[in-house]
């Protein structure tokens, strides 16, 4: 099955980079589609654990070609961080390759998100503060730097400017309004990252000569990496070779389906694939939803099923629950099955990975959420596309059965306890999909093939 997308059904973090990292054993060509450095996977293999923001989990095969597509907004120093540390470590990167169509996310779009943030203060999204909107606003407005200007310093310098002038006046006008903020409040004036952008001093952050050499020099570093990544995916799928299209975060923080504004800018779902890469609808073969055994979420927004008690508490620590790529402490809740059902439709998952299934043994009952209920009392079996009645749902359960044991070293299914057995078994029959595949540990091999 040459074109297969993987996705992740839940908040994101579902573990997606080690999945990737399993199914690109059966493709040559891996490709991230859409986000940025937002993302953050962790692969460990071998015990050594390694960290990626930009780069697709598939690096680790030498042999496979490692595509960031055209969808992807890029931070060109996080990348050029990555490859170094790669290379270090003795992996070759020299499979990397990079849609010249990929837009760069600037220093000032990293100001403007923290800046924006802090201007929505307790409305605020809670963001990576990686610049990931405001680059993908400018997509939209036609002031995007793309990969392909690195390549040019005078068409660079010219799209610079025009970008930058405005986003001087934005920063300008937002630090204005903060400072009169405080004022009022009677506070001490405290910068925050984004304040020097304005001000007496002009901000060299902000400074045109600078941005630009230093981007020549991203440029000619990036160079051979540069390539026609559309192309590349064409030639493959074209001679039955597998392409893999891995998304970042996830199908419920999708800037149209996910639950807006609590969204990141782009698609992850599995529709936004054949944009994001270049590639025709019916190009896709298989689609893969990745869920973890619980939920979490990261940044605000609803979540019916949160758990501010021990419980939740008890999965934090179990799960070592904390952004791989802002330390922040993420959300924890039981499984969301009426989430999980729409997130299989909306992306018309063949197949489903259920992560971090032993972060469960210990819990005396399991509990899923099989519908909400409104405030007015009414019985909600889909998930709700009001956003105020989603805030106000409440979830109604069905109990399982939990198990004690450890499991991180069963292989086989016949090999799981049977409460887990059925747990798996419970969530695949409700949400119609097979579940392929169970993560029972960190460790690339801690996995378990189920024949359902
Ligand atoms: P942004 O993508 O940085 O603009 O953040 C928008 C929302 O998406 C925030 O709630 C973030 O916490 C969330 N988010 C972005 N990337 C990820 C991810 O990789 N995993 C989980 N949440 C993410």
């Amino acid at each position: 099955m040459p074109g297969v997308v993987i996705v992740g059904a839940q908040w994101g973090d579902e573990g997606k980079g080690k999945i990737t990292d399993l199914l690109a054993e059966r493709a040559e060509v891996v490709v991230r589609f859409q986000g940025g450095n937002n993302a953050g996977h962790t692969i460990v293999r071998d015990g050594k654990e390694f960290k990626f923001h930009l780069i697709p989990s598939g690096i680790l095969h030498s042999e496979k070609a490692c595509v960031i597509g055209n969808g992807v907004v890029l931070d060109p120093s996080v990348l050029l961080g990555e490859i170094d540390g790669l290379k270090r470590r003795g992996i070759d990167v020299g499979n990397l390759r990079i849609s010249a169509n990929a837009h760069l996310i600037m220093p000032y779009h990293v100001l403007l998100d923290t800046a924006g943030e802090t201007k929505l203060g307790k409305l605020s999204i809670g963001t990576t503060r990686r610049g990931i909107g405001p680059c993908y606003a400018d997509k939209a407005l036609r002031l995007g730097i793309r990969v392909q200007d690195l390549l040019d310093e005078k068409i660079l310098r010219t799209k610079i400017r025009a970008a930058l002038e405005p986003k001087q006046q934005a920063l300008r006008e937002l630090s204005v309004q903060r400072r009169k903020l405080r004022k009022e409040a009677g506070e001490e004036a405290e910068k925050d990252s984004s304040e020097g952008a304005v001000g007496a001093v002009p901000d060299p952050r902000l400074d045109l000569h600078t941005m630009t050499e230093e981007h020549v020099s991203f440029g000619h570093r990036l160079e051979p990496h540069i390539a026609d990544t559309a192309k590349l995916c064409w030639d493959a799928l074209d001679s039955g070779r597998t392409v893999l299209f891995e998304g970042a975060q996830a199908t419920l923080l999708d800037l149209d389906h996910g639950t807006y504004p609590f969204v990141t800018s782009s698609n992850p779902i599995a529709g936004a694939a054949c944009v994001g890469a270049g590639v025709g609808p019916t190009d896709i073969d298989e689609v893969w939803g990745i869920a973890k055994a619980y939920a979490t979420r990261v940044g605000a927004g609803p979540f019916p099923t949160e758990l501010e008690d021990e419980v939740g508490e008890q999965m934090v620590e179990r799960g070592h629950e904390f952004g791989t790529t802002t330390g922040r402490r993420r959300r924890c809740g039981w499984m969301d099955l009426v989430a999980l059902r729409y997130a299989v439709r909306l992306n018309r998952m063949d197949s489903l990975a259920i992560t971090k299934l032993d972060v469960l043994s210990g819990f005396a009952q399991l509990r899923v959420a099989v519908r909400y209920r409104s405030k007015e009392g009414a019985v909600l079996d889909s998930f709700p596309y009001h956003q105020s009645i989603l805030h106000s749902a409440t979830p109604e359960y069905e109990e399982l059965p939990g198990f004690d044991a450890e499991i991180g070293e069963c292989r086989e299914e016949a090999d799981l306890p049977q409460a887990a057995r059925d747990y798996l078994r419970f969530i695949s029959e409700f949400v119609g999909v097979p579940i392929r595949l169970a993560g029972v540990g960190p460790d690339r091999d801690q996995v378990v093939w189920l024949d359902s």
